[in-house]
């Protein structure tokens, strides 16, 4: 009897992905109701939010591919001592949530949410002057955190698009971003300081949850945009919203949060000065479907013992696992 694979409903309209899994496995699709029985005697899943708890229960359970880059909702731990990979999607999406950063700072700073609800509530002056005004682009500061896949393809439009300039802050320096496209490293405090637009590229880990608080917010400039299209714990929520509230800074674009979806009561959805979105940063046809063949690659592999699998995450890398 072929393994079984476990993957999402939506999955079944990538061919592809069907063709690939089905010469290896027997793919069964996720209830949601019955997601935990579903799991007891499968090798294989597309899927997230793994812990101890549900890796008790999945006994034959080999590989998790996770349909996405982050994997902040999986136990690394847990799973590594359970001998099960985890796999993920990286490279194949940064172009489209790249693409999504430049279209909620391109929203945010030429104010198309408000100008698009002016028009329909009956455009009454036929130029409405300042409050659509935007900022030119060119020879404005971008501020990246995170200049790693994303971050660089976020640098690249900003930087040959637009000729803005950059600086940046990660945990390592990226040569060739400074290299080719001049970007400079700085302080986390330096980039909120100096930038016009600053955009959050990066994981959610122990390190960067909270790593912009009330203290870095109010750094900012007053005319300057924040975007987070990573994960919404990076950015302290509640400050976020207290500073915006003030007008201490211009506004915010959000396709994260902290919770999501975003409770009805979320003071969030009562300020003028954010756009938001609802964590749809991947979401093009293309990152979609390569997202999918990603993941099926992954999971044909453990299943086919080939090991370790491709796109194995950076903390199981080398690893050999014998479930
Ligand atoms: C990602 O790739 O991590 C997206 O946010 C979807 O989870």
């Amino acid at each position: 009897m072929k393994p079984k694979v476990l993957l999402p409903p939506f999955m079944s309209r990538y061919d592809k992905v069907i063709q690939m899994l089905d010469h290896v496995a027997h793919i069964e699709y996720i209830d949601k109701k019955k997601y935990r029985e579903q799991l007891t005697d499968a090798e294989g899943m597309v899927g997230g939010r793994i812990n101890e708890k549900v890796l008790q229960d999945a006994l034959r359970l080999k590989v998790v591919a996770r349909y996405g880059v982050g994997y902040d909702d999986c136990d690394v731990e847990a799973m590594t001592r359970h001998e099960v990979y985890l796999c993920h999607t990286p490279g194949v999406l940064s172009n489209s949530v790249a693409d999504m950063v430049l279209a909620l700072l391109l929203a945010c700073n030429r104010k198309i949410v408000q100008a698009d609800r002016y028009v329909r509530d009956g455009w009454e002056d036929r130029a409405p002057g300042r409050p659509t005004y935007g900022l030119d682009l060119k020879g404005k500061t971008l501020g990246i955190f995170g200049l790693g896949r994303i971050g660089l393809e976020v640098a690249k439009r900003c930087v040959k698009g637009f000729e803005m300039d950059l600086i940046y802050f990660d945990i390592n320096h990226n040569r060739k971003a400074e290299k080719e496209l001049g970007a400079k490293f700085m302080t986390l405090e330096e980039v909120m300081k100096k930038s016009d637009f600053i955009s959050v590229n990066v994981a959610l880990t122990s390190k960067t949850i909270g790593m912009i608080g009330e203290e870095q917010l109010r750094m900012m400039k007053k005319t300057a945009y924040i975007i987070n299209t990573s994960r919404g714990p990076v950015i302290e929520q509640a400050s976020l919203v207290k500073v915006l509230s003030e007008g201490a800074i211009a506004g915010a674009c959000l396709d994260v949060f902290e919770k999501e979806p975003i409770q009805k009561n979320d003071p969030l959805l009562k300020l003028k000065n954010v756009v938001l979105s609802p964590h749809i940063g991947s979401a093009t046809e293309e990152a979609r479907e390569a997202m999918a063949i990603c993941d099926a690659k992954n999971i044909v592999a453990v299943i086919k013992g080939e090991i370790p699998p491709l796109n194995v995450v950076p903390e199981q890398r080398g690893m050999i696992f014998k479930r």
